[in-house]
């Protein structure tokens, strides 16, 4: 029988987040909160959505005890947390580096720690690229702004063509959201790397060799889907008020870890309430006691 795909999962929380400064210069981005909830709590749920409960932490080593204060080990989510470090930001490419051990013969999932996506359907399309066997899969999304991101060009035939991070003129409006699934071959491909202009080993040059290789599958996200940015305070500000009008409205909360490994089958409802119990005097507390009501 063919063993079942095993994927492991990233959590990237590097970075120096100087597009934020002051406010981040004592302490995370991904540890502020979006509206009501910590940044990174929106990444991790949707590695958990994607059915991955094997992830690695990758933040700076000053930082670690905050991150693992907040998560834990992840028993209490039903998933594996661990935590490693990464001195200096020397890019996104070099976590695969950093977690080949963590990997180890499986494929991997990584996730930026500031990237927050929702919409109808969207688990069903993490669950479909979690299972597949694709060597990659990428997610175009349509921006106004490419050029502050990885821009996927399409030729006439709308076939990807090529992936350029951050290009002065970009030919599409297809950003590369930080959201990869790759296979094992993503440790070798990240140590054959050299540093792009900007010093850094970059994602969008793993992505397109996987393209390159014809081994690239790139999902167009469609105009129902959220991808949020949150790396200014405006774009911030933006994401939070989205977050409070779409919960508010609702009553269902976006990017709860605690809902998701509920809804996953990682936990049971006993563990759910036990979860509730300590967090009971905030709205987020109470959302978790009525999940189970
Ligand atoms: C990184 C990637 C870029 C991607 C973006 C998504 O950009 O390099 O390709 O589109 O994340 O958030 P950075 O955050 O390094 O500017």
């Amino acid at each position: 029988m063919k063993k079942k795909l095993t994927r492991k999962g990233i959590l990237l929380a590097g970075g120096h987040g100087t597009r934020f400064y002051p406010a981040t210069r004592s302490i995370s981005k991904q540890l502020l909160p979006v509206y009501d909830k910590p940044m990174l709590y929106y990444p991790l749920s949707t590695l958990m959505l994607a059915g991955i409960q094997e992830i690695l932490l990758i933040t700076w080593p000053h930082e670690i005890e905050l991150f693992q204060k907040l998560l834990g080990d992840g028993s209490q989510w039903g998933i594996h947390l661990e935590y490693t470090t990464q001195v200096a930001p020397r890019g996104i490419a070099e976590a695969f580096i950093l977690a080949e051990s963590f990997i180890n013969n499986d494929s991997v999932c990584l996730i930026l720690g500031d990237n927050i996506l929702y919409g109808d359907g969207i688990a069903a399309i993490l669950q479909e690229a979690n299972a597949s066997e694709e060597k990659g899969t990428i997610f175009g999304y349509y921006v106004h702004d490419p050029e502050r991101y990885g821009v996927i060009e399409f030729d006439a035939f709308d076939q990807p063509i090529n992936i350029i991070e951050k290009p002065t003129h970009a030919s599409s409006h297809y950003a590369a959201i930080g959201l990869y699934f790759f296979d094992n071959e993503a440790i070798e491909i990240a140590k054959s790397l050299t540093p792009s202009n900007r010093g850094e080993l970059e994602v969008t040059d793993m992505s397109r060799y996987y393209l390159q290789q014809q081994k690239l599958n790139i999902i167009k996200l469609g105009r129902g889907v959220a991808w949020l940015d949150t790396g200014t305070p405006s774009s911030w500000l933006e994401a939070s008020n989205f977050i409070q009008i779409l919960e508010h409205r609702q009553g269902l909360k976006i990017g709860c870890p605690e809902e998701v490994a509920l809804r996953m089958g990682y936990i049971n409802k006993a563990q759910l309430i036990e979860l509730a119990k300590p967090l009971l005097k905030s709205g987020y507390g109470q959302y978790l006691e009525q999940l189970v009501k």
